[in-house]
Parts: structure tokens; C-alpha cells; sequence
């Protein structure tokens, strides 16, 4: 597999299913209802978040399901409309801020986007973190 502009550090991949198939954008927004958070394959492989909006579009950014305390993948709890991580007990908010302890840092973003032939593509969020008004973490 060859990411789209690969090479570098801001090139993107494609959003894969659990069987490591790409996920387009239509096709998914059709199975997943508004605030749907489920896990996709994403950057270096790791279990990222795609977040469907109320309006039935993809949120911009997807969530590192990482916890950041020490690294349990992060199950999205619907019933508490928090990301409840099972291993000590931090909880984050549906923007991945942190709520609860001990984890110290929000889970990290991606950037999102729908490519022209429809995949949904990951690439690295170099900007500001929205959530804390600062430089990302994971940069
Ligand atoms: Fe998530 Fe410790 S690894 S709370």
C-alpha cells in the first residue's frame, strides 16, 4: 500500500475497515447514523475514530482511540456520550478532551477529508489543538 502523497510526514492514507478495506465516504455515511463514532484504521495503523456529524457529514478531524495515559485503545461509550477507556478509567469528552483522569493529554487528532474519488483519507494534524489552544501533543 502506497499512501497518497507519501514521503512525508503530511501525506495521507485511506480510512480501512477491519478487513483492510478503503472506506468511502458515501457508503459509510449511509451505514452510520448522526454521532456515530466507530473505530477505522488510520494513520500508522492505529484505531482512529471517524466521527459522523449531526448533519449526516464526516467531522474534519478524527480521534487517536489511543489513551493517553498508558495507550489501552479507547472504547466510545454512546449510553455516556463519553470515550470510556476500560483500563483505569479516564473518560473523554466527544471532541476527545480529557474529562476524567489519569489521563493527561486529549486523544490526538488527525485530519479528515473526503478525496475526489470519494475515500475517506487521514493525514496528520500538524495545526493547533482546538481543545487546549496549544501546540498538538503528538507533534
Ligand atoms: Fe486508559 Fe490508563 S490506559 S486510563
Amino acid at each position: 500500500f502506497v499512501p497518497p502523497g507519501s514521503g512525508g510526514d503530511g501525506g495521507g492514507v485511506s480510512a480501512k475497515n477491519a478487513l483492510g478495506d478503503d472506506l468511502f465516504a458515501t457508503a459509510y455515511l449511509t451505514e452510520k447514523p448522526a454521532g456515530d463514532r466507530s473505530l477505522a484504521q488510520g494513520l500508522k495503523g492505529d484505531a482512529t475514530y471517524l466521527i459522523v456529524k449531526d448533519d449526516k457529514t464526516l467531522e474534519t478531524y478524527g480521534l487517536n482511540a489511543v489513551c493517553t495515559h498508558l495507550g489501552c485503545v479507547v472504547p466510545w461509550s454512546a449510553a455516556n456520550n463519553k470515550f470510556m477507556c476500560p483500563c483505569h478509567g479516564s473518560q473523554y469528552a466527544p471532541d476527545g478532551h480529557v474529562v476524567r483522569g489519569p489521563a493527561p493529554l486529549p486523544l490526538a487528532l488527525a485530519h479528515c477529508d473526503t478525496a475526489e474519488d470519494g475515500k475517506i483519507i487521514f493525514s496528520t494534524w500538524t495545526e493547533e489543538d482546538f481543545r487546549t489552544g496549544g501546540k498538538g501533543w503528538w507533534n
